[in-house]
């Protein structure tokens, strides 16, 4: 078993002894090797990390990456010990998200090992190879599903019970290449705003999921209402020019506080979509410039402001991913016929 595997024997020979292979066949027996060698690194990590999420969206910029980094730190919060895989190779943003936009990728003996952000998130992501962030990478089809393997493969995360996996916008390779490398993916949390534009793509995502045979946790709906808290006289009545100059009312209460919520981008169409689609609702996130910030500056909403409306809110969906993972995902999987 010690012997090199790429030794051969040609079989029309009449040499009693091994054959040394051709450049070619060498470089492909290497190349079968490797391969070999990583399938069984994924077979290995899979088992060593309890649960896998894949975060997408139809649509690009509806928030999967704040998302994906709100999820793995709530989870964190939790005291679970949590990893963020960063498919998105040619917009990588989970790093600045995350703080950790200076790090480069760290390798030691053949394997990579993960920067760690707050709250000890491990996060891999293909910024750590990029010198300078506004060039943007081409990739060419195969050397991008080999790198994402090797970042699935080689990547030394240790035990894991959660890894949050965040996508590239649309239903592209890499969720393809990701669903065939790593096993036991606990299924996809599809992220949308509640327009119709983004709510029609995020219906392509569903039935994408169906196709991949990953099972849909359910829909977040982000960017859901935009509420302003203000004071004046109690018990009053208020009215506000909301988007559009609609007017929207609301009332103080004895302290005089009130609050109004405007629909930015209109309200309540993730939930309808999970419906229509039979699959779950996770809830929703408000529209929040906190969230804006938080991503800029590397520390997330929820870090910053554990106490919030929007780290309450994302509360409620953590919970119920974990109470989707926890009564078998697969019940909600579509099969596309
Ligand atoms: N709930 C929210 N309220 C306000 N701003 C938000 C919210 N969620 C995300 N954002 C902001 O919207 C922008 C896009 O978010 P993000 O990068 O997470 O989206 P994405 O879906 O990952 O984008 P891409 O498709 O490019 O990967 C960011 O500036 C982010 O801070
Ligand atoms: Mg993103």
């Amino acid at each position: 078993m010690a012997e090199s595997p790429i030794t051969t024997h040609d079989p029309k020979s009449d040499a009693s002894g091994p054959v040394q292979p051709s450049p070619q066949q060498q470089k492909q027996m290497e190349q079968n090797y490797a391969q070999m060698k990583r399938k069984m690194s994924m077979q290995e990590i899979g088992r060593k990390i309890k649960h896998k999420i894949m975060v997408l969206s139809g649509k690009g910029g509806v928030g999967k990456s704040t998302v994906s980094t709100g999820l793995a730190l709530s989870l964190a919060q939790q005291g679970h010990k949590v990893g963020i895989l960063d498919i998105d190779i040619t917009g990588p943003n989970i790093p600045k998200m995350m703080g950790l936009d200076n790090h480069r990728l760290h390798v030691e003996e053949g394997r990579i090992h993960p920067a760690k952000g707050h709250l000890g998130v491990k996060v891999i992501s293909m910024a750590f190879l990029l010198d300078d962030a506004d060039t943007p990478v081409v990739w060419r089809g195969p050397i991008k599903l080999g790198a994402i393997q090797q970042f699935i493969g080689d990547v030394e995360w240790g035990e894991l019970d959660y890894l949050i996996i965040d996508f590239p916008p649309g239903t592209s390779d890499e969720p393809l290449t990701v669903s065939q490398s790593l096993p036991d993916i606990d299924g996809m949390v599809i992220v949308t705003t509640p327009q119709a534009v983004a709510l029609l793509d995020s219906r392509k995502s569903i039935t994408f999921a169906g196709s991949l045979k990953v099972p849909v946790i359910g829909v977040i709906e982000n960017m859901s209402g935009y509420t302003i808290n203000g004071v004046t006289a109690a018990n009053s009545s208020v009215e506000i020019a909301g988007p559009g100059g609609k007017k929207i009312k609301s009332t103080s209460d004895e302290n005089g506080n009130f609050s109004v919520t405007l629909d930015i981008f209109k309200q309540g169409g993730g939930k309808s979509t999970a419906e229509d689609f039979g699959v779950p609702f996770l809830g929703a996130l408000p529209f929040d410039p906190g969230f804006v910030r938080g991503g800029d500056d590397g520390v997330h909403r929820i870090i910053s402001d554990p106490e919030g409306a929007s780290s309450v809110a994302f509360a409620e969906v953590v919970k119920a991913v974990q109470a989707q993972i926890s009564s078998e995902t697969s019940s909600s999987s579509l099969e596309i016929i």
